[in-house]
């Protein structure tokens, strides 16, 4: 499994703060993914921002190396490095994309970029593209989540399909939307609402696509709580895209994607004071190990402790983080100076992007580290 030469530290050992992945929960979390989808007749395509590494794309794709999608251009050259293919950057894509974009198209069997504008689909459709390839562009749809995508009703996704389909230089992949609006539910009662409202409304518009005699191949939705709640209409689609679930974290338990020991990943930090007077324990975790995402979001502040549900994260500066009781007396005692506690983050792709280097653990074993790449 995990095991790496060399790499036979305790969790104990480790500097703090430090990011600690569950091999079992992501390999479990994956594992899950691909079973749904191949229970629902569709194709993971599967987002890779969560984690950004080897490591866990090979885990998201079952070993393949195929069908991913990246929130970043640099993100899509590293998985192209690494023998990854059929690769998706799912980011509005603009003119100055366009030099990268043709080396991956160029590099790979499949590469798509995403558009949403007419300046996108005149840049691929003036542009000549790598011998024998054509450029696969997937169109971005917004159906209520109001960040990237032409709104499903407006006539644009039709005309902006049929530019794509009638220039030889483009293949029309398909249509796409991320869902990210079911974050802003309160119960699973709302997120499945968001899904099955972004299915009506996505095949809506590629019926208009179609009726204009345009073939539209792929139908993808997704985001970590609509694909945590599949529903049967998801068969009438031909790919999910979610990422988070790798790890899971914090806002999706409240969210009911996963109960909180599918949440594969969390914190390392030790206490590094005690201050009696104001019953507080200070840590080596601060802003820069956690990020400031859902303060204010639970009552043990935007995280949870592992086994501890008296403390609370009341505040933080950059490198320490301030914890008081959630309720009455906190005893001291029990928090001796330079032990560890562990912490499950509300968001497990900002926290991660803190780190240069997880540490993967079989129960206090650290069995490997995973590289994740950076930048843009
Ligand atoms: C374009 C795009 N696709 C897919 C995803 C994956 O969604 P989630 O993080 O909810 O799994 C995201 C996440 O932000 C995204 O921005």
């Amino acid at each position: 499994m995990a095991s790496q030469e060399g790499s036979a530290r305790r969790v104990a050992e480790l500097d703090t703060p430090a990011f600690l992945v569950d091999f079992n929960k992501v390999s479990t979390n994956c594992a899950k993914a691909l079973a749904q989808c191949t229970e629902l007749g569709v194709t993971l395509r599967a987002q890779t921002k969560t984690h950004k590494t080897i490591e866990g794309a090979v885990l998201q794709t079952g070993g393949t190396r195929r069908g991913l999608v990246t929130s970043t251009i640099q993100e899509a050259e590293f998985y192209a490095d690494n023998g990854f293919d059929d690769i998706l950057f799912g980011f509005p894509f603009i003119p100055h994309h366009m030099p990268r974009a043709a080396q991956l198209t160029r590099r790979l069997e499949k590469f798509h970029v995403m558009v949403d504008s007419r300046v996108a689909v005149d840049v691929l459709v003036a542009n000549t593209p790598p011998p024998g390839k054509t450029w696969s562009a997937y169109l971005a749809v917004n159906c209520g989540y109001n960040r990237e995508g032409v709104w499903w009703e407006s006539s644009e996704g039709e005309e902006l399909a049929c530019l794509m389909d009638k220039s030889p230089s483009v293949t029309f992949a398909g249509v796409y939307v991320h869902c990210g609006n079911s974050y802003s539910a309160s119960q699973p009662r709302d997120v499945e609402r968001v899904r099955e409202e972004t299915i009506e409304r996505l095949l809506h518009l590629v019926g208009r696509i179609k009726a204009r005699g345009v073939a539209c191949p792929v139908l993808g939705i997704g985001s970590t709580p609509t694909c945590s709640h599949p529903g049967p209409s998801m068969r009438q689609l031909t790919e999910l895209h979610p990422g988070n679930y790798i790890f899971y974290d914090a806002q999706q338990m409240v969210l009911g994607s996963c109960k909180e020991a599918d949440i594969a990943c969390c914190v390392a930090t030790r206490v590094i004071g005690h201050y009696p007077d104001r019953n507080q324990l200070l840590i080596d975790c601060g802003f820069s190990g956690l990020t400031k995402q859902g303060t204010g979001q639970l009552p043990s502040g935007c995280c949870i402790f592992r086994d501890q549900p008296n403390l609370k994260l009341d505040k933080m500066t950059q490198e320490v983080g301030f914890v008081n009781a959630v309720k009455g007396h906190l005893n001291l005692d029990d928090f001796p100076i330079g032990c560890m506690l562990f912490i499950l983050p509300w968001h497990s792709c900002a926290t991660a992007a803190m780190y240069p280097v997880y540490h993967v653990v079989e129960d206090d074993a650290v069995v490997a580290e995973w590289r994740p790449t950076r930048g843009w």
